[in-house]
């Protein structure tokens, strides 16, 4: 592909790379290949919209050099700073001299140590900013974990086009450049891509919807696979459908024990924001309930929490026998999560953790999280040192039971 040849609006080139073979990616195999999709909008201050690979960084910039030189690159865009998109800004950089690389605070640090490019200028923008380049408008939009937390999108004002990075991305890579010439249906192909990135941070699909929901868009320009220009609110109404959310019947069990009402209160805080995302949730004392009366709400619950303070170095009260017993049922299907207070250094939740890895239940860690969505922000098991009353810690606990909200409430 000649990528001189590719213009998608006045003054707007493609200047990506397509990339043909099986690509690992999130641990998946793309099978189809992938496209890295990068943008030069050739305006009174040339403007760069995302980046490729940091595998095609030196031939991607020697491209651009073809079309522009470098030293009259006014801006960078890095919409989203994983090194797919962000990879090419190294080479480019070190030619674009001029350049202010124009990203989200967050995004800063993160370009600064991946790049070592401390000392270039920076211009950081938050939702709702605009920029003039010089003939066209960039209004930027904040999109926080779509797919990572210092992701934006970007909407040229005069063109009606939005780049929105990975978002409305499809993994396919073929040297037609809109859905609309692909020659096939690129439907699977989209909502593929969004099972495999988007889904698993659907909550913050509404925050995109938002964004979007004013804004007159004849073309998504996105960083990988097809662009699109026809049924473009179609596309953009399948992410609404794909994350929509359905509370019906879903249900918690939340199971404590505690020495001064610390890990009650971290009970009430999780069954609080369950109920907040259309969740049953019902709390048990074990040391003040019956036994049956528990096993039976664990039984019919969707996602079981139990919880622990810590003494002397253990789980206190009526929680072991419990525990065994949930080992000889099948649980198979529930979400499980363990939780505590402490003061020194929480072993009870841990013991906990161990139990709960006994039963066939599926029990989330820290681990999974992130290998499953990136996400750094939620911790399982949920450990709460003394009150759980500080902002920062009643936050710690209601992002773990959003998650597992959000795992329970997807309509897929
Ligand atoms: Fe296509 Fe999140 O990178």
């Amino acid at each position: 592909m000649n990528i001189s040849d590719i213009k998608i609006a006045k003054d707007t080139y493609w200047v990506g790379k397509i990339d043909n073979r099986e690509v690992p990616f999130h641990r998946l195999i793309l099978a189809k290949g992938t496209t890295y999709n990068s943008y030069l909008l050739k305006t009174g201050k040339p403007t760069v919209i995302d980046t490729v690979d940091m595998e095609f960084g030196r031939e991607y910039a020697d491209r651009m050099a073809e079309l522009i030189d470098p030293l009259d690159i006014a801006y960078i865009v890095i919409n989203h700073t994983e090194p797919d998109h962000s990879g090419g800004l190294a080479a480019l950089a070190m030619r674009a001299t001029n350049a202010t690389i124009v990203c989200t605070e967050i995004a800063v640090p993160e370009i600064q140590e991946m790049y070592k490019l401390h000392s270039r200028n920076y211009l950081v923008v938050r939702d709702g900013d605009t920029l003039d380049i010089g003939g066209k408008t960039l209004l930027f939009k904040e999109t926080p974990y779509l797919h990572t937390a210092e992701t934006m999108i970007t909407y040229c004002i005069e063109d009606k086009i939005l780049y929105p990075c990975d978002i409305f991305s499809t993994h396919v890579a073929v040297e037609k450049l809109f859905s609309d010439e692909a020659g096939f249906d690129i439907t699977e192909d989209f909502k593929g891509y969004y099972s495999a990135i988007i889904h698993p941070h659907r909550r913050y699909v509404r925050t995109l919807m938002e964004a979007v929901k004013d804004l007159e868009i004849d073309m998504i320009a996105p960083s990988h696979g097809f662009l699109i220009r026809e049924d473009v609110r179609k596309y953009i109404d399948l992410y609404a459908e794909l994350s929509r959310e359905t509370t019906q019947g879903k249900k918690a069990a939340i199971v404590y024990t505690t020495i001064k009402n610390n890990t009650k209160k971290m009970a009430g805080i999780l069954q609080a924001t369950l109920q907040e995302n259309g969740i049953e949730a019902t709390v048990w004392d074990a040391d003040k309930s019956d036994m049956n009366d528990i096993i039976e709400s664990i039984e019919a619950a969707d996602a079981v929490f139990i919880g622990s303070s810590t003494r002397y170095a253990d789980m206190i009260g009526n929680l072991e026998p419990l525990l065994k017993e949930l080992q000889l049922l099948n649980l198979k299907g529930k979400l499980a999560a363990a939780f505590g207070s402490y003061g020194w250094s929480g072993e009870a939740i841990e013991v906990i953790q161990d139990y709960l890895n006994g039963t066939n239940m599926t029990v989330q860690s820290t681990s999974d999280v992130i290998k499953s969505t990136g996400m750094t922000h939620v911790e399982f098991p949920i450990r709460v040192r003394f009150s759980p009353k500080e902002a920062e810690k009643t936050q710690k606990i209601k992002n773990a039971a959003e998650f597992v909200s959000d795992l329970l409430l997807s309509a897929i």
